[in-house]
């Protein structure tokens, strides 16, 4: 596995595999890579003939600086994990070589998608996570990017701006990863202590446990939503926003709605848990 942390030199790997006619899926991280993450390389492992993974802790998308700094990092196991799994090379850019002007940087909106739920919770994050994909894809110029599903929101703003300014790159979006007893995989996890590892999951069937009422019928989603946010608060948890959404916009869901998805964000001590759960009503 190659390993560049320079720009140019990244920008020459990339030229030449382009020159060869090979393709190129792209993977950006920042780093304290999980089984989620892997499941993200494998995936760009079957769909292109070069996969390339970047770490890049991205200072521009936390809305804290002690979460910033808290942030783990864990370059030399990451770089095992994905030698394993295939990856052809690791990007790992230093902050100045990215914003060499500091966070007076150019910054990509994607309106009223990056204002809502996460970004109405988190201000400037999305505008942080718009700005440093549009960069890292500038570098990479991938044929593929590959994102997880469980950052639901993040997945529908890529997809959105690679739309918007008709960007050449498929953006793929791929399953929640999970613990055996369903906890989403997030490199926040382990900010959990063992007693709040012990309840986490509860979160997840909270969620599942609304989806069933909406299948089974039930269409009062703001009592449904209250109820389990009282739920989970009585339990230990601090719910930040618990909301059936339509698929297509993230827009609040009417009753006459069919594609929808639930998205949760929950404090549990030290660790902001996100999840959500698409699905169908007829
Ligand atoms: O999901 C993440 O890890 C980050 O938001 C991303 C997409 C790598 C941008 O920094």
């Amino acid at each position: 596995m190659i390993h560049h942390s320079k720009i140019a030199s990244l920008r020459m790997q990339v030229k030449q595999w382009r020159q060869e006619g090979q393709t190129i899926a792209f993977v950006p991280t920042m780093g304290n890579l999980h089984a989620g993450h892997i499941e993200l390389v494998s995936e760009a492992r079957k769909r292109a003939d070069r996969v390339l993974v970047s770490i890049f802790v991205n200072p521009i998308q936390f809305d804290k600086k002690a979460d910033l700094d808290a942030y783990p990092q864990t370059l030399d196991n990451d770089k095992k994990k994905l030698a394993l799994v295939g990856c052809d090379l690791v990007f790992t850019p230093s902050v100045d070589a990215i914003y060499p002007e500091g966070e007076a940087t150019t910054r990509i909106e994607v309106p009223i998608l990056g204002e809502m739920l996460e970004g109405k919770s988190r201000v400037g994050h999305f505008s942080g996570v718009s700005t440093i994909v549009n960069k890292l894809f500038n570098m990479v110029m991938p044929d593929i990017a590959i994102f997880g599903q469980k950052d639901f929101q993040q997945l529908m703003l890529v997809k959105t701006m690679v739309a918007d300014l008709n960007m050449p790159i498929e953006i793929i979006g791929i399953p929640t990863v999970r613990e055996s007893d369903g906890l989403a995989m997030s490199s926040r996890n382990g900010y959990l202590t063992k007693d709040e590892r012990s309840i986490a999951a509860l979160f997840q069937k909270q969620l599942q446990f609304i989806v069933s009422a909406i299948k089974g019928g039930n269409r009062d989603f703001l009592a449904l939503q209250s109820k389990v946010a009282i739920k989970l608060n009585k339990a230990g948890f601090k719910s930040d926003y618990i909301e059936v959404r339509r698929v297509k916009d993230l827009q609040i869901a009417s009753v006459e709605d069919t594609d929808l998805v639930l998205l949760g964000a929950v404090w549990l001590g030290k660790a902001r848990l996100l999840d959500n759960i698409s699905f169908a009503v007829h």
